[in-house]
């Protein structure tokens, strides 16, 4: 037996003023994205916003169903449309925050498992590295250079795909 460890990192801003401007320019997207929120059922709004290669940022908020299940995370929402839509673009990085009327959101939310399986995809497909930034309206930012960062175990299996 060998005892092995993972070691993630992750760089932490106390406030969105002490981003790059593109970083700042694509959290602030991803703000104006929850406006499109469609979530009656959680009330919790989720806004995502992906800087691709050509210069354009493409944007997903959260799509929920009265069937709940068949709903749609905001960052699905945003690369999906991107894999339909553009398929050979490629992705530098992603912004993502959340708001929602019943409580007070204290720290950057992190996307789900399922979310970052899809990201950790697009990241094999393109062979680039993906930045994350999780937003706190108001507060912190967690930035990512890699979904590897997020998921370090990632499923991989290279023989599914020939
Ligand atoms: N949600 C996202 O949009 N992204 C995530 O990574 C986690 C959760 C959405 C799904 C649902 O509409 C609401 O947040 C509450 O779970």
């Amino acid at each position: 037996m060998e005892q092995k460890t993972f070691t993630i990192s992750y760089k932490n801003f106390s406030d969105i003023s002490e981003l790059e401007s593109a970083d700042k320019v694509l959290c602030e997207r991803a703000v104006r994205a929850l406006d499109t929120s469609y979530s009656p059922y959680s009330q919790f709004r989720v806004g995502a916003a992906v800087q691709l290669n050509d210069g354009s940022i493409v944007t997903g908020s959260n799509q929920e169903n009265v069937a709940y299940p068949s709903g749609l995370c905001a960052e699905r929402v945003a690369l999906f449309g991107i894999g339909a839509s553009k398929p050979t673009a490629i992705i530098e990085k992603m912004a993502i925050t959340a708001q929602t009327n019943n409580f007070k959101i204290m720290n950057p939310i992190t996307s789900c498992g399922a979310c970052l399986q899809v990201m950790a995809e697009f990241e094999q497909k393109q062979k680039k590295e993906i930045e994350v930034l999780f937003y706190c309206i108001g507060g912190e930012v967690v930035k990512v250079s890699s979904i590897k960062n997020l998921l370090p175990f990632t499923f991989v299996e290279e023989r599914l795909g020939k």
